[in-house]
């Protein structure tokens, strides 16, 4: 893999400024952040003076804590543009997310909050080692999903060739990505375990094609699958991280000279971890729930929301911003069986240990009686392989699992393409409890 550290030049100023320019810089924000959402969202007025605090009250970061959480019902509850800031003819672009009940989640851009959408998603592509004039391939969803407009626009920002691909026909991505010469692509990990099949059904070598960086994210994945990729196509896999509410993608990226966790933009974005039973904020280094709150979005700021994703925060290292160490999973993905708690990247880790798995994977939760079960349904890296094998491949699987993570699970292993494939976001876990 090549060297693709940015020089120093090339980087905004902020990200590497001392703690004490980007403390002022945050304070100055948070408090135009607060006003304009006390100021312009009635829900925010409601909460706050429910919560007896006033904008006013934060002298310094730390009274950040004083203020109310928000939550992903507040967006429902105020369905579709009450949490909008500003008039509706002001706002230039609208995302949503579908969620799986009720309404979607509504999120709105000025035409300034899209420019800075643009400069951090431009930053963080930068950051992941990609340059001016580098062909970028997005295979991320187009359309109401934030991960394909968010990453076109930042990529030509940046001053990048965009390919706007978007999800799906796999085999004409292998094609666009061979014949434009894409030298990074902007994918969910688990789609790109999908365009690697591809790869192999069409008889070439993955290590031969013109990537050198994947930009993923959008959903959990592990160290364990970066050295997977990232061995397959001789390429860097960096990781991404954003939620819709708070901008989309681009809250916070790895740097490729690093991949150390993702330093997250708070010149932008202020980030705070909390404990997710008490609400109370964790010393630094701490695990338990990020919360953000936006410092110069205009449309929809958004005051301490609670990401559900589990992290804590680490000092800054290729940038002088602080960093998030990767997601291990969302408290709502968080099964518990027989009092153990486990989350679907524990199992990723697991299957790439274990010889003749590949990582294409669900787990089903069914209940037997008064006890939940647990199945691991993973493919076989070839159909060819003999029954010996798959059993010892199983049987490895399950130990390996029942000790390190520490539960029992029955392991179900099918013939390639037996996994259920997404062109997005993969869906890991399949609950057939009610149906048990
Ligand atoms: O997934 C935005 C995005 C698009 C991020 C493309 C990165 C790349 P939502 O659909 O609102 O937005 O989902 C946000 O996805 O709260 C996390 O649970 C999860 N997520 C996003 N990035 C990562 C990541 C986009 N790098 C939710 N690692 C978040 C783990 C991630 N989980």
């Amino acid at each position: 893999m090549k060297d693709l550290t940015p020089r120093k030049e090339e980087l905004d100023p902020i990200e590497i400024a001392s703690r004490d320019e980007i403390a002022a810089l945050q304070l100055v924000r948070l408090k135009w952040s607060l006003k304009h959402a006390y100021e312009n969202v009635p829900h925010y007025k409601k909460s706050f003076d429910a919560a007896g605090v006033h904008p006013d009250d934060l002298k310094q970061l730390s009274d950040l804590s004083k203020f109310p959480f928000t939550v992903k019902t507040d967006l429902r509850d105020n369905y579709p543009f009450g949490m909008f800031a500003v008039p509706r003819d002001k706002v230039v672009r609208i995302h949503a997310s579908s969620g799986t009940t009720g309404k979607p989640t509504v999120v709105g851009y000025t035409q300034k909050d899209i420019d800075t959408w643009a400069d951090v998603m431009a930053r963080s592509i930068r950051a992941s080692g990609t340059r001016p004039g580098d062909v970028v391939h997005v295979a991320y969803g187009y359309g109401l999903f934030t991960g394909g407009l968010g990453a076109h626009y930042g990529a030509e920002r940046l001053g990048a060739t965009v390919v706007p691909a978007s999800g799906g026909m796999t085999a004409r991505q292998v094609t666009l990505i061979e014949d434009f010469g894409a030298q990074t692509i902007m994918v969910t990990p688990s789609y790109m375990l999908s365009i690697l099949d591809e790869y192999r059904a069409q008889g070439l070598d993955p290590r031969k094609s013109p990537l050198q960086v994947g930009i993923f994210g959008a959903e959990p994945w592990t160290n364990a699958m970066r050295a997977e990729i990232e061995d397959a196509f001789d390429m860097h896999a960096v990781d991404i991280y954003g939620l819709s509410e708070v901008m989309g993608p681009g809250v916070a990226n790895e740097c490729v000279e690093s991949k150390d966790g993702l330093h997250i933009w708070e010149d932008h974005f202020y980030p705070e971890i909390i404990d997710p039973e008490t609400g109370e904020v964790l010393p630094e280094g701490e695990k338990g729930e990020l919360v953000f709150t936006s410092l110069t979005k205009e449309a929809l700021p958004i005051i301490r929301y609670r990401t559900r994703d589990l992290t804590r925060l680490l000092p800054g290292t290729a940038r002088t911003m602080r960093r998030m160490e990767k997601i291990t999973g969302r408290s709502d993905d968080m099964m518990i069986l027989r009092g153990v708690n486990v989350f679907p990247t524990q199992i990723e880790e697991q299957i790439l240990t274990v010889a003749g798995l590949a990582p294409h994977f669900q787990i089903e939760l069914t209940r037997e009686g008064r006890m939940d079960a647990m199945t691991v349904h993973v493919e076989l890296v070839s159909a060819d392989i003999d029954q010996e094998l798959r059993i010892s491949a199983c049987r490895k699987l399950g130990e390996r699992i029942k000790d390190i993570v520490g539960v029992t699970v029955r392991i179900n292993a099918t013939e390639p393409g037996g996994v259920a494939r997404s062109q997005g976001k993969a869906v890991r876990i399949l609950d057939n409890r009610q149906k048990g």
